[in-house]
């Protein structure tokens, strides 16, 4: 059976949130946002480790006391300079630190996406178990789309049938994964499964919820804050 390690890359810096700390580092529910993704992993007992990718930079994760998730985290400090260049340098990493499998999962998610719960990884890594490419969790657009020239006039009207929102965690197999991002030219792909669609794979759809979105703007950590506080008062 193959084993699901998770990587969170987390080397970014957050320019459109527009803060000087690096917003995987802006305080959440009492913690830095990336802690809330490293507990779902952590304590999912589907995933065996967790790698966190951080820039070589990095100054503020030791600053946090990481002892209650000491048995599963391993951390690195390998991040590049786009995200699919941190996640391929953790990949790589990783796999000089462990002995991962070509066939294990390899799920890859966002430290900006904190609200992920656990029933949602667990309906991913439950739909994709016995599938030969991978998926990732995804949303069907609900807004009317419009295309625009550069003046921000409508040119047309796009059907939002079949397109979907891509989220995170995406799954994918450990050497199929590290061969897309390996022949990725800029590795200026924004997500992972771009580069399996590179490799002309179709990576599965796994309908899931809106509120897994990313932390991007401001008034995403706001409306994240006021979720968290509704769960944990349920
Ligand atoms: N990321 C990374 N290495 C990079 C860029 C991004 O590990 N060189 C990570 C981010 O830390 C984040 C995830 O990839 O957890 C998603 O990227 P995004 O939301 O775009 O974060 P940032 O790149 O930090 O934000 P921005 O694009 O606004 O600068
Ligand atoms: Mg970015």
């Amino acid at each position: 059976m193959p084993n699901y390690y998770a990587l969170i890359p987390a080397a970014g810096y957050g320019a459109r949130m527009g803060n000087q700390l690096p917003k995987q580092y802006l305080t959440l529910a009492g913690h830095p946002m990336i802690y809330h993704a490293t507990r779902t992993f952590c304590e999912s007992p589907q995933i065996k480790r967790v790698f966190i990718v951080l820039s070589p930079q990095d100054p503020e994760w030791k600053k946090y006391d990481w002892d209650v998730f000491s048995d599963k985290l391993s951390v690195f400090y390998c991040g590049g300079e786009t995200r699919a260049e941190s996640v391929f340098n953790g990949l790589n990493t990783a796999a000089g630190h462990f002995a991962i499998e070509s066939s294990d999962w390899i799920l890859v998610h966002d430290a900006a996406r904190p609200l992920l719960t656990q029933h949602q990884l667990s309906q991913l890594i439950d739909e994709l178990a016995d599938d030969a490419i991978g998926g990732l969790l995804a949303v069907p657009v609900a807004d009317t789309l419009k295309r625009s020239g550069a003046d921000a006039r409508i040119l047309q009207t796009e059907s939002r049938e079949h397109l979907w929102q891509a989220q995170t965690p995406q799954m994918f197999r450990y050497a199929m994964l590290l061969e897309a991002l390996n022949n990725v030219p800029e590795l200026s792909i924004t997500d992972d499964a771009s580069a399996i669609e590179a490799m002309g794979h179709h990576p599965r759809l796994v309908h899931n919820k809106s509120d897994n979105f990313k932390i991007t703007y401001p008034q995403d950590l706001a409306l994240a804050e006021l979720i968290m506080q509704q769960r944990n008062q349920q």
